[in-house]
């Protein structure tokens, strides 16, 4: 069976990298969360006083951007790839708050986002690849065979993050996430670079009052439907 490449995009926390891990795994495909690769470059950013409260040096960020290396390494007992900064595990690091907070700042940079866009192509080459994001069917991979757009309420998806976020044990209020949810969701879609968008050809989901199992039997089906048609 020919492998194809599965494009996942849509508005924060709608529980993308949910099913894209469960759909990779289960075609034995790579699973690729660009999203961690934003959240990377801003931890860099943060530790590197680079982006604060109230000042963003875009310049030094874009000048130091050769020095950022971003790698995936999978590790067997999770069942996917963690990300790595320069050599480091950042995956519990760039899931916090603070890094949430500014991460969509980061992402209107063009200059990061062709970085980042070219390594995810790279990835996706020899197709077998499940990506979510917010610009995998429109810019990363305008010609995936599935494209699916995934929504939700703002509330819904607020608190699915908070209990996610409260379960790891941070410090946070649920008023602190749709907040920021919210915040991502309008830079996100107005930025002027590859802003978040529905391909013209992407199935759009709505998670809002689906459980996890019936998001997954029901992206698996086009996922089947889908390899069927590429045959
Ligand atoms: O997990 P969540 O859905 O909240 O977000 P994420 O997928 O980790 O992405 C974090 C942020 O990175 C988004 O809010 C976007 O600003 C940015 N991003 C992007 O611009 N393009 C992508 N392909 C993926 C993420």
């Amino acid at each position: 069976m020919n492998n194809i490449t599965i494009a996942i995009d849509g508005y924060s926390s709608t529980g993308k990298s949910t099913v894209a891990k469960q759909i990779a795994k289960h075609l034995g495909y790579v699973y690729v969360d660009s999203g961690a690769m934003y959240r990377a470059v801003t931890l860099y950013a943060i530790k590197n006083g680079l982006i604060s409260e109230d000042d963003f040096n875009k310049e030094a960020l874009v000048y130091q951007l050769d020095q950022i290396e971003l790698s995936f390494q999978f590790n067997d007992q999770l069942g996917f790839a963690e990300m790595y900064l320069n050599g480091l595990n950042v995956e519990k690091e760039i899931r916090t708050l603070k890094v949430s907070s500014f991460v969509s700042k980061i992402a209107e940079v063009s200059k990061v986002r062709q970085k980042l866009v070219g390594i995810q192509k790279k990835i996706g080459q020899d197709k077998g690849v499940v990506m979510d994001g917010r610009d995998i069917g429109t810019v990363v991979f305008p010609d995936a065979e599935l494209k699916i757009f995934m929504t939700a309420s703002a509330e819904k998806r607020a608190e699915r993050r908070y209990q996610e976020l409260k379960e790891r044990g941070d410090a946070i209020t649920y008023e602190a996430v749709l907040q920021n949810v919210t915040e991502r969701d309008y830079i996100d879609t107005h930025r002027e670079d590859s802003p978040l968008v529905k391909a013209e050809d992407a199935i759009e989901i709505d998670n809002s009052d689906l459980t996890l199992n019936e998001q997954y039997t029901k992206i698996l089906e086009l996922v089947k439907m889908t390899l069927e048609g590429c045959e």
